[in-house]
């Protein structure tokens, strides 16, 4: 299958990342390579790119792509948060820019085996590293029913939580659930039917929320984020990071605007007393949005925002 995949925000991510054709640059999320053959392109014999994902499939994809650059490449098939013990074994002191496109390829959307679609049947997976030892069919039919609730409330942001996670655990009394379309269909038919349609599939915000589960996406984000700007940017490095849903980008602003503050006491305080000093500039101070014609041309931009910072 060819690796379909077009990169969200590229002319704007790549801009911001301000290459340098001697840097050091890291990319936490390689996916088809759109926004690493951008970097590579611009990168001299001395330049260097390192390369994260989870996907080894990605990685195989990418490694053809980017066959034709000749800066140094490293491929990692690792979890970006674990870049510092990357750093060291491979002797990186530090990173003039990194790129973090994060959530799922539309490669591994689009193929049914991968078992993250709603719209196609395949086997429940939902696992961006195909190794892992937790996937989806795990999640449905393991987890109790209130960490079910939990996840589809938190995760996905479900009205519908608690009647979803009921119906699947009734459901499973009497057969396991294997496949998406089993999943979608429970799904569908445990929300009320005059919310069924209206914000998009029925099932997204749960598949949505497994696949967070599934890949521990949100989990320790906001520490990544803040290692990789105080043990992983050299000073005027830049971090760019593209979102794609609301709890993702919240994280993302937290992180970003914690960094970007002279000050972090509590607001009730009459003075600072944490004597915090800003370790970063913000870029642009909202999110940068693609612009209509990436709207038109590329439905998956929709719900993406870019934020950028400069390490000072
Ligand atoms: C949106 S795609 C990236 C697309 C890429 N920027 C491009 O233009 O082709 C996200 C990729 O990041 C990978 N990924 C997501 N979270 C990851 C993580 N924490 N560590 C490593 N890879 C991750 C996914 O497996 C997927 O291949």
């Amino acid at each position: 299958m060819e690796f379909c995949h077009i990169s969200v925000l590229l002319g704007e991510s790549i801009d911001a990342l301000n290459i340098k054709s001697d840097g050091v640059y890291m990319d936490g999320t390689l996916g088809g390579g759109g926004h690493s053959s951008e970097i590579a392109k611009r990168l001299g014999e001395n330049g260097r790119l390192v390369m994260f994902d989870l996907d080894e499939t990605a990685i195989n994809f990418a490694k053809k792509r980017l066959e034709p650059f000749n800066c140094q490449k490293t491929f990692v098939h690792n979890n970006f948060k674990n870049f510092l013990s990357v750093m060291d074994d491979e002797k990186i002191g530090g990173f003039d820019g990194i790129i973090l496109d994060l959530g799922v390829s539309s490669y591994q959307i689009d193929t049914a085996s991968r078992g993250f679609s709603y719209m196609q049947d395949g086997e429940l997976n939902m696992a961006m590293d195909e190794h892992a030892r937790l996937n989806a069919e795990i999640v449905v039919n393991e987890y109790t029913e209130s960490a079910l609730e939990r996840i589809f409330r938190d995760y996905g942001e479900e009205k519908f939580a608690g009647r979803i996670a009921k119906a699947i655990t009734t459901i499973r009394k009497t057969k396991k659930i294997t496949t998406t379309k089993e999943l979608a269909e429970i799904i569908t038919n445990a929300i009320p039917a005059r919310a069924r349609f209206g914000a998009g599939h029925p099932a997204k915000r749960v598949f949505q929320a497994i696949r967070i589960e599934v890949n521990g996406e949100l989990e320790g984000l906001k520490e990544g984020l803040l290692s990789m700007v105080r043990n992983g940017l050299n000073t005027g490095g830049r971090l760019a990071v593209i979102t794609f849903h609301s709890l993702e980008d919240r994280i993302v602003k937290e992180a970003f605007n914690l960094l970007a503050s002279d000050c972090i006491c509590d607001k009730k305080l009459p003075v600072c007393v944490c004597h915090h000093k800003a370790e970063v500039r913000l870029v642009s101070k909202k999110p940068i949005l693609p612009s209509p014609d990436e709207l038109k041309n590329n439905p998956r931009s929709h719900s993406a925002k870019l934020r950028v910072l400069e390490k000072i």
